[in-house]
């Protein structure tokens, strides 16, 4: 049986700049991968070299069938130090733009994807206010430099990840690990969308800006209702409350968590199929956090990032599957979703868990950095360019 997508459907892949790129020496994440007290496993060195070799990559996309490409720009290459910027490097993310304009994918921006300027992290980071101010200037310089031919623009990434796992959890820079540094950052990643959307809306272009949330099927261990919606409410509501009037809303899920009545996940319940990350495998997360998204923010929706780290390529396959099911009935019931990213185009660098996680529809030889394309990548490029789930 086919499942049919609306005409104009978005289909694409994405990656973040230090995930793929390469040799991202001079942000907060590399210093934290070379910190013997983080929880890092490997640094990220040479990552896929995406770099230097973007224009095989987006060309690759394009001959599969992708119609889009969510890629972000490192910050620390724009600005290396406080208020100096390369134009090299701006020359470099236009031409990525291009290169995607020229394969007929169309270029979808995201401003701040988890990392930061070393020069920036060392003056408190997240924590500073002056850091959203700092944020919007970024953002100011570089869409005037980049044109009007970037298709969608995403403020920040999971800002709420960042709030939570580099503030709360540890497990991000900079390793905080208490309520007043979540709630204090939290504050300030807010204030700087809220200042980032409106310096890309008064830049050249008019495709859609927005914000990217993480967000998952939430679910209560018995008694312990109140503390999940508690949980949730300062993981999700908050941030989907700040993007109400945006264009649109990018949601990214991949598991659902069972909170107890610590306020904290459980873990997985024994016998369930999990993932590489250690995850439940979960892909109706999509559907529910799809509808959730919409009816918060009353925002059209993007699945900005979904997928699966797995080893199984059968796996991945039968994970979006379900996935797309989801967002078909989503759409039956009139949510507006326009769109579908999987994440991720290659195997990447996955932050504290090193390159272990698969969660490419490419690999990517780690020694000769050559491209393979996955069975799945073959069968995601038919969706899309059919727009179509057969
Ligand atoms: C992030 C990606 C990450 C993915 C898989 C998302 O939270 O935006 O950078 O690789 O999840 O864990």
């Amino acid at each position: 049986m086919a499942i049919e997508f609306p005409e104009g459907f978005v289909w694409g892949t994405a990656a973040a700049a230090h995930q793929v790129e390469g040799g991202n020496w001079n942000n907060d994440w590399w210093a934290w991968e070379h910190n013997p007290d983080s929880p890092c496993k490997e640094p990220s060195g040479d990552a896929c070299d995406h770099f230097w070799r973007y224009p095989q990559d987006i060309a690759l996309l394009s001959e599969l069938g992708f119609g889009a490409y969510r890629f972000s720009l490192e910050w620390s290459r724009i600005e290396p130090e406080d208020g100096e910027f390369s134009r090299n490097a701006l020359d470099h993310y236009k031409r990525m733009v291009h290169t995607c304009r020229d394969n007929g994918v169309l270029p979808v921006l995201t401003y701040h994807h988890f990392t930061t300027p070393r020069w920036l992290a060392d003056r408190g980071g997240w924590l500073e206010d002056e850091t959203a101010d700092r944020f919007a200037r970024f953002c100011e310089v570089s869409v005037a430099h980049l044109g009007d031919e970037v298709a969608m623009s995403c403020t920040l990434n999971e800002p709420n990840v960042v709030a939570l796992m580099g503030y709360l959890l540890g497990e991000f820079p900079p390793g905080g690990k208490d309520f007043e540094g979540f709630n204090r950052s939290s504050a300030v990643l807010q204030r700087a969308h809220r200042l980032s959307y409106d310096a890309i809306k008064a830049g050249p272009g008019s495709g859609p800006v927005g914000m990217t949330l993480s967000m998952a099927d939430f679910q209560a261990a018995e008694g312990a209702e109140e503390t999940m919606n508690g949980a949730r409410a300062v993981i999700e509501d908050v941030w989907l409350e700040n993007c109400r009037g945006d264009d649109f809303i990018g949601a990214q899920m991949y598991t659902r968590l069972l909170i107890g009545t610590s306020g904290m996940p459980l873990p997985p319940q024994p016998g369930v199929e999990t993932t590489l990350m250690g995850y439940e495998f979960w892909p109706h997360s999509c559907e529910v956090t799809v509808r959730r998204a919409a009816a918060m923010t009353g925002c059209p929706v993007y699945v900005t990032e979904n997928g699966i780290g797995t080893a199984d390529d059968a796996d991945r396959v039968r994970y979006v599957t379900e996935a797309l099911e989801g967002v078909r009935r989503c759409l039956d019931d009139g949510v507006d979703v326009r769109g579908y990213f999987y994440w991720s185009c290659l195997d990447n660098f996955e932050w504290a868990y090193g390159y272990g996680p698969t969660f490419g529809l490419i690999a990517v030889d780690r020694d000769t950095q050559a491209r393979t394309v996955k069975p799945s990548g073959h069968w995601m490029g038919e969706i899309a360019r059919a727009n179509r789930l057969v």
